[in-house]
């Protein structure tokens, strides 16, 4: 793009939708530095609004957008474009994002794609008011093949929609409404002992009333009561490791920003589940928002944050709807805001929707993102705690880790321990998906075996013999049918060389071809790398070639050198890589060759 075309004057809909987020233009022509700082973070959430009312970001609304914001427009730019969901030339309002990842490529998103291909032409062509497009997984893998719906205007509609069929998504290319989201599928509504789903699927989560009902907010009452030292020291004692992947303890990060001297302190839930194969945060955020809005202010008033930030990605709109209505009716109530409960204490939550990147699930290029920079990690140390979003102490913090947090506040430390290890307490969401009688999400204390959680799946699909299952998603491992008996807790999974990452199970039968699963993998990490440092940006690359060979049966010399080269290239970017992304990029894949014998012969 020219970026003297960003001079060019918005359309009047665009300038009408900036105004209405950032005021009307007036006042001096330039913003203070100061403010303009404070205003940079109005950056996504502009560009959001614009797209949201024409379906792209035109260089006029990009230079307004600009201007408003006091951001250099060459920034503004690469901003934009470092968004996948963001369309920075014109397309038509609808827009049909299909899933080809993982679970939906397992449950036949391949022959959508290619009858979608046949009646309305390659990805992105427009056929009048609609265009399809392929997406990495939209966090619908339980109900795959799944597709995002879009559609621009005065009244923009988004929607998740699972179970896709052509005829389905040919009716929505043809310009019909997309109906109701989908639900999602739930397998245990009811079942005692539930402590992240006691609610989920039983309880209405639009009405603060039902929740107060089930016990809602008698844990920050207690909190409040209790005061600051007293719930670190459950924390601790409860063991809440992070949820989010890294498997942090939950009560040392706590109280690590609590103590930092430096004000203010912030609260961010990472909500951002790109990972492909999970679900379980769109299940909770869905099903059960008023919990998680709960957990945060405890959260807050716990580390000393006025205000917290919960980041969804743009994937999931019904969580978000769902969010900003439960944060509107508990301010109604007094339960966020500037005097919580009559208590004197203070907490304020916004929401910020990501825009389709993966990589800024990590939590340092998450606040890069929050504060309207591209989404790029930031060197460690030093660490959030000390320095996070906007410089200051923050606690970032997993959706299902936060969910646990009232349970332990209310019950206390014993009766948290009481189910699952002792270096691995509680219980886990697990996101089972493929070729399983029952996909959908599940809770079960720590320490169950792969094999009871894939019984409690229903097994393998119509009986059939199981290959193996991948656990932990895209950066995590595929283990074989000797892994059933493995307990799943973070210290036995560490020591099989494996990891429970994000909670992804997905199954495998012995009819699925692993090689265009890995495929697909390799081109995801290509895909996602923010391009920051060259081990991933180069090996990434070089991995996804290197598979599409072997997927091909065509290597560069035979598969032993391929293979070499492949272990060397996955060495290069643990040893070398800034982020977890480039360090964890071709586990999956070496995992399969060395357990599923992906690539050799007789490999399905
Ligand atoms: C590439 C990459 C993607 C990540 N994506 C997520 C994510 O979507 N959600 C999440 O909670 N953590 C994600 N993480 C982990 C976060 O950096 C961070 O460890 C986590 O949010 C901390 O929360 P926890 O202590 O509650 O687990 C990701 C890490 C990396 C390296
Ligand atoms: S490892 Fe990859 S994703 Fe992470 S900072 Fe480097 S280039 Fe970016
Ligand atoms: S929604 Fe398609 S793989 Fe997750």
């Amino acid at each position: 793009m020219d970026l003297r075309a960003l001079e060019t004057p918005p359309s009047d809909a665009e300038r009408a939708v900036i105004d209405a987020l950032l005021g009307d233009e007036g006042g001096p022509a330039t913003v203070p530095i100061a403010s303009a700082r404070r205003k940079r973070h109005l950056l996504l959430p502009a560009l959001h609004a614009v797209q949201a009312r024409v379906g792209w970001i035109s260089p006029g609304a990009l230079g307004y957008v600009c201007r408003r914001l006091d951001v250099p427009p060459a920034e503004g730019f690469g901003v934009a474009s470092f968004y996948a969901l963001f369309a920075l030339a014109e397309r038509p309002p609808v827009a049909l994002h299909v899933c080809d990842d993982i679970a939906c490529k397992m449950a036949g998103a391949d022959d959508l794609i290619h009858s979608l291909t046949r009646e309305f032409g390659q990805a992105g062509h427009t056929t009048g008011e609609s265009a399809w497009h392929r997406s990495p997984c939209l966090g619908l893998c339980e109900q795959a093949p799944a597709a995002l719906y879009t559609s621009a205007g005065e009244r923009p509609v988004e929607r998740g929609l699972g179970a896709m069929t052509h005829e389905r998504a040919a009716r929505l290319m043809q310009g019909n409404a997309p109906g109701e989201p989908s639900s999602p599928a739930l397998h245990q509504v009811g079942e005692p002992g539930l402590r992240l789903l006691s609610r989920v699927g039983r309880v209405d989560p639009t009405s603060i009333d039902a929740y107060r009902a089930e016990g809602g907010y008698r844990a920050l009452r207690l909190a409040l009561e209790l005061g600051p030292p007293r719930v670190m020291r459950e924390l601790m004692e409860s063991g809440l490791v992070g949820r989010g992947g890294a498997a942090f303890p939950t009560g040392k990060k706590w109280e690590a920003a609590a103590r930092a001297p430096a004000r203010p302190h912030y609260v961010v839930c990472n909500a951002d589940e790109s990972e492909p194969g999970t679900f379980k945060d769109r299940v909770l955020m869905e099903q059960d928002p008023f919990a998680l809005i709960e957990a945060m202010t405890i959260a807050g008033v716990t580390v000393g944050a006025e205000l917290g930030y919960l980041y969804v990605r743009a994937e999931y709109p019904l969580a978000s709807q769902r969010l900003a209505h439960a944060i509107r009716e508990v301010r109604a109530r007094g339960l966020l805001g500037p005097d919580i409960l009559g208590r004197g204490v203070g907490f304020e939550l916004e929401i910020r929707r990501g825009a389709g990147a993966y990589i800024c699930g990590e939590e340092t290029a998450l606040f890069n993102s929050l504060e309207g920079f591209r989404g790029e990690p930031r060197s460690k140390p030093p660490f959030p705690v000390e320095v996070g979003l906007f410089g200051k102490p923050t606690v970032v913090n997993n959706v299902e880790t936060l969910v646990n947090v009232p349970f332990i506040v209310e019950h206390g430390a014993a009766e948290y321990r009481k189910l699952g290890t002792a270096a691995s307490p509680g219980t886990r969401l697990f996101c089972v998906s493929g070729r399983v009688e029952r996909p959908g999400l599940y809770e079960l204390p720590f320490g169950v075996t792969l094999g009871a959680l894939l019984e409690r799946a229903g097994g393998v699909k119509g009986g059939r013999p199981l290959q193996g299952v991948l656990l932990g998603g895209a950066a995590g491992t595929f283990v074989g049918k000797a892994a059933l008996a493995l307990p799943l807790t973070f210290e036995d999974t560490r020591r099989a060389g494996v990891t429970l990452g994000s909670g992804v199970v997905l199954v495998l039968d012995d009819q699925v071809a692993v090689a265009p699963l890995l495929a697909r993998i390799a081109r995801f990490f290509r895909d996602e790398s923010c391009g920051q440092c060259v081990p991933c940006r180069v090996g990434t690359v070089r991995q996804e070639e290197l598979v599409t060979r072997l997927t091909r049966k065509q290597p560069r010399g035979n598969l032993d050198q391929e293979l070499v080269l492949l272990a060397e290239l996955g060495q290069v970017m643990r040893d070398a890589s800034i982020c977890g992304l480039g360090q964890t990029a071709s586990a999956a894949i070496e995992s399969a060759v060395k357990e599923l014998g992906a690539f050799g012969k007789g490999a399905p």
